[in-house]
């Protein structure tokens, strides 16, 4: 039996909270939660930035906190102030994860067994929600993946996430840790760093530049917005159940092809930017889940696929300096 637990005056520990879907959950958090006070662990690697937290530079609930997940002192003493924690910290993008896998495996193994290990001498924390990925599945055919399908990821970035989410599992039956996996699709929405594919072709399509498309562009994604997301972690951190993993997926499955035509249309860019390269190497053919048992806890996905990339396209469109200046950024 899943028990209810509430975030309202609690204090968090979020990781990777300067990111993309990290920032979207903080302030989510501090909305719909009175009293909850956020501890936000980041790094600030390429892909964080503290223009996602600007609006909250006043917030008294919101602390940030410089530093690297695998600092083992530094986590030990940030889970003894906490109830929760909230584990977004990673590097995240596949193409990356090609080229090196370095801090992929630092980041995404060592991180994540730093956290848990400092979870052991955590008596306070109440739930530790890990958030993994649906690339832990590999490529799908026939029927979408259930929680108890075997992980057979196909990139290291995916292979180090799964490793974390091994981790978590293992943390849980052997030392009886208040841990809850979720395996999210891809998620799109504003302040995303613009080397994934939906800002990759907005920010390209504003700027009248080609959009590269991996192979004939038939690969499949299911597109979850990221306030669905996050109201997912809200779930999973108030009623997943410890040792349990959940799937998240909106079943908005797409081709790449097919997304990117729509992301062009709603920026009214022509289609003929699209430009079809090179495959990637281990290119995953298809991403699917069976997010039912998530559902069976309350949650849905809220936003559809237009209104979210209405929305997302509305956000690239305003803020050109930033996205801009992100992508100058030394890596
Ligand atoms: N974006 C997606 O489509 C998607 C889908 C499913 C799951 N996820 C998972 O959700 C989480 C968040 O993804 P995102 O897209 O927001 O990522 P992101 O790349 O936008 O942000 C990652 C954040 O983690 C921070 N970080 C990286 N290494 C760190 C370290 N060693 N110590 C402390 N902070 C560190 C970065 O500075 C950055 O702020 C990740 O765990 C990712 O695997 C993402």
């Amino acid at each position: 039996m899943s028990t209810e637990r509430t975030l309202d005056g609690k204090t968090l520990l979020v990781t990777g909270g300067a990111g993309f879907i990290g920032s979207h959950f903080v302030r989510l958090a501090l909305r719909r939660h009175k009293g909850t006070r956020i501890v936000n662990l980041d790094k600030l690697t390429y892909a964080g930035n503290l223009d996602n937290l600007k609006d909250l530079s006043e917030e008294p609930r919101h602390a940030f906190v410089l530093g690297d997940v695998r600092d083992r002192a530094l986590v030990r003493s940030l889970l003894a102030r906490v109830q929760g924690v909230v584990h977004f910290a990673a590097e995240t993008h596949v193409d990356r994860s090609i080229h090196d896998a370095g801090e992929f495996v630092l980041t995404n193994v060592h991180g994540t067994y730093a956290l848990l290990d400092a979870l052991r001498a955590s008596p306070g924390v109440e739930v530790f929600v890990h958030v993994s990925t649906d690339e832990v599945y590999g490529s799908r055919t026939g029927r979408a993946a259930r929680e108890t399908d075997p992980l057979r990821p196909s990139s290291p970035y995916a292979a180090s996430k799964a490793a974390g989410d091994h981790l978590a599992r293992a943390y849980h039956v052997t030392y009886g840790l208040p841990i809850v996996v979720l395996r999210p699709s891809n998620t799109y929405g504003p302040c995303q760093f613009p080397e994934k594919l939906v800002p990759l072709a907005l920010t390209r399509a504003l700027e009248g530049r080609a959009v590269p498309v991996y192979g004939d562009g038939l690969a499949v994604r299911d597109w979850l917005y990221v306030e669905d997301h996050c109201r997912a972690v809200e779930t999973a951190f108030g009623r997943g159940e410890a040792g349990a993993v959940y799937n998240v997926g909106a079943g908005v499955e797409m081709t790449n092809l097919e997304l990117v035509r729509r992301v062009l249309d709603a920026v009214e860019a022509p289609r003929g930017l699209i430009r079809l390269v090179a495959d990637r190497p281990g290119h995953d053919r298809r991403y699917a889940m069976d997010s039912s048992l998530i559902r069976a806890l309350g949650w849905e996905p809220k936003t559809s696929f237009a209104e979210g990339l209405e929305r997302t396209a509305r956000w690239y469109a305003a803020n050109r300096g930033r996205w801009r200046e992100a992508s100058a950024r030394p890596v």
